[in-house]
């Protein structure tokens, strides 16, 4: 996250925002230890896993890996962006705000995307004033008949697109929009004509108009529904400078003034959207035509603790949830399916069992949701199937925890025939399989030695995270450590950042995304050891360990060397090897 305020003003901001008082405005916190520990407003829990390091101002979640400092904890609460956080956390410490760093190309860039913002804003005015003129009847008739109330219809801003060639580019550039910035906003197409001439025509015609409004009330672009049996069904606006549809989820805007809610709904479709919520169901939101995306992922995570699935109950929303599911759970999000009977949407479904009905829809595990999945590809009736399906759920079974495993598996045994007993046997066998690791299976082809530069991995970089945690307390010497020391690249930075006199709580601020933000966060809590002398001593044990395995790699790859080498090259290569191996003697 880059901030365009200068750095030495925003260190002041920080230590004039104290965290600890900051998050028990919204969190109630208990002092333990150097933390203090409270209930995590990001995610759902009943045991305290979420801390605030007073000393480091940072704060950590070690349940859902939430984690920066006081300006991030105020932009996930708030759901404001990070220059907003930025602006209402100095007007509540009585700063004002210093004048931005001047940037020729961010101006321009901001210029041109408030003048697109302006652009869209304007046409989803003109669409929805157009649906209740006699331009716009087919579409208002369309809605109608779809059940949507005008009530629904004016909450969604819903419009309509003239059966003509260019009434809106017109308009707009009678109120000085240029053709250019229409065309780079999605809204108008330019085209070449045979003679030669160009020409110009507005994107949607004759169609429904959805407009995908952000948290901020943007309009960011629009979907087009055909009112008869045209191609594409829905015309969605591409990428724009304003639009990245892999972002954002339509009806963000709707989210964001639902408060506290316990879970958020995601569908397909837009028309799953308007009709859930005209039938009072809250928190739902749909991707844009495109299969869940971590982005979207951990937006949803803002708005509630937990995400359910949604999609159609046809095969290809039955793969979409599949896949939806793994990336919630790379991203932490706790998730549930609703899986709609008889290949129905959730428009359909809600319009034929009503309210009541999708209210009375059970939200299921993803690990039932995957046997009910893995459960349609066998015969169960024949034995040989019955034998596959018992072994590949049993994979599934023994990842969840042991409450659902019990559930599961007395569903399994009625399902399968095979006793509790012998499925839990299988299952271990599962697990067991699942954590091994490679060096205990001989049949497996040896993997090629790591290449140098390769990233550290497990005990080393382990060590190389704790050298950075001590070294972050400000309490190691500066001259014990050497940024080669860290292999690493986001450690060797944070080292050269922290080496130049970065505060610990500074850094978040520096991470590309959410999950180096997680990672620098946790990197950077005030360690838990004790004294000055002991944490000296942890961080020696990790600086003997880290050069001494950056010693025999370089040995390892000196007697290979060698054994190529001639003349000259070879003594100073087996000078080097002599060295190396003396340093390692001291080592021990
Ligand atoms: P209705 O038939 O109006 O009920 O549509 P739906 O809401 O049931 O949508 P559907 O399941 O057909 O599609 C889900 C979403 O995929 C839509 O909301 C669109 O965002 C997108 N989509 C559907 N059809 C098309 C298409 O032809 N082209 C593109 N680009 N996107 C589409
Ligand atoms: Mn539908």
């Amino acid at each position: 996250m880059s901030s365009r305020y200068p750095a030495a003003w925003l260190d002041e901001l920080r230590s004039r925002s104290d965290i600890v008082q900051i998050v028990s405005g919204y969190v109630a916190l208990n002092k333990k230890g150097r933390k203090y520990w409270g209930l995590c407003p990001f995610h759902g829990e009943k045991t305290p896993s979420f801390s605030v390091d007073g000393e480091h101002q940072l704060y950590y979640c070690f349940g859902c890996k939430a984690g920066g400092n006081v300006f991030h904890f105020f932009m996930e609460m708030e759901h404001c962006t990070f220059n907003e956080a930025v602006e209402q956390l100095a007007e509540r410490a009585h700063m004002t705000l210093p004048e931005l760093e001047k940037d020729e190309d961010y101006e321009r860039r901001r210029t041109q995307r408030e003048r697109l913002l302006n652009a869209n804003k304007e046409a989803a005015r003109f669409y929805h004033e157009t649906l209740f003129t006699p331009a716009g009847a087919a579409s208002l008739a369309y809605l109608r008949k779809r059940g949507l109330s005008d009530g629904i219809i004016r909450k969604f801003g819903l419009g309509a697109s003239p059966d003509d060639w260019c009434t809106l580019s017109d308009r707009l550039m009678e109120k000085g929009f240029t053709l250019d910035e229409l065309v780079l906003a999605g809204l108008t197409v330019r085209k070449k004509a045979e003679n030669g001439k160009e020409r110009y025509f507005d994107m949607f015609r004759s169609r429904a108009m959805f407009p995908i409004i952000d948290a901020y009330g943007n309009v960011l672009a629009f979907g087009g529904r055909t009112l008869e049996k045209r191609e594409p069904k829905y015309l969605n606006t591409a990428d724009t400078p304003v639009f990245n549809k892999r972002k954002g989820v339509f009806a963000a805007n709707l989210l964001r003034q639902q408060r506290h809610l316990d879970r958020v709904i995601l569908v397909e479709g837009y028309m799953d959207v308007v009709s859930l919520t005209q039938f009072g169901v809250e928190g739902v939101c749909a991707t844009l035509g495109t299969a869940l995306t971590a982005e979207q992922a951990r937006l949803l995570k803002r708005y509630a603790p937990q995400v359910y699935l949604g999609y159609d109950g046809d095969s290809a929303g039955q793969h979409a949830i599949l896949r939806g599911l793994e990336i919630l759970e790379q991203e932490n999000v706790p998730a549930r399916v609703l899986d709609f009977p008889d290949g129905l949407d959730p428009d359909e479904f809600i319009r034929r069992d009503g309210a009541e009905g999708f209210r009375k829809l059970p939200a299921i595990s993803p690990a039932a949701y995957r046997l009910r999945r893995l459960k349609d590809g066998f015969d169960l009736s024949a034995q040989d199937s019955r034998l596959a399906y018992a072994r590949s759920a049993s994979e599934i079974v023994s990842a969840v925890d042991p409450l659902e495993r019990d559930v599961l598996l007395g569903q399994l045994s009625v399902e399968t025939g095979f006793s509790r007993e012998t499925l839990l046997e299988q299952m271990n066998l599962s697990a067991q399989k699942a954590s091994s690791r490679p060096k205990d299976q001989p049949a497996r082809p040896r993997t090629p030695r790591a290449p140098v530069s390769a990233q550290p991995q497990g005990d080393d970089l382990r060590a190389q995270e704790l050298l950075l945690s001590l070294f972050a307390s400000g309490q190691i010497p500066k001259d014990m450590i050497e940024e080669k020391d860290f292999d690493d690249d986001e450690l060797k930075s944070l080292y050269r950042e922290l080496a130049a006199g970065a505060s610990p709580a500074s850094l978040p601020d520096l991470a590309p995304d959410e999950t180096s933000r997680s990672r620098y966060t946790r990197l950077l809590l005030t360690p838990t050891a004790g004294s000055t002398d002991e944490m000296i001593a942890m961080a020696n044990d990790c600086l003997i360990r880290i050069r001494k395995t950056s010693l025999e790699k370089r040995y390892e790859e000196l007697s290979q060397e060698i054994s190529s080498a001639s003349g000259e090259q070879l003594s100073a290569l087996l000078q080097e090897a002599r060295e190396i191996s003396d340093k390692l003697k001291k080592l021990k």
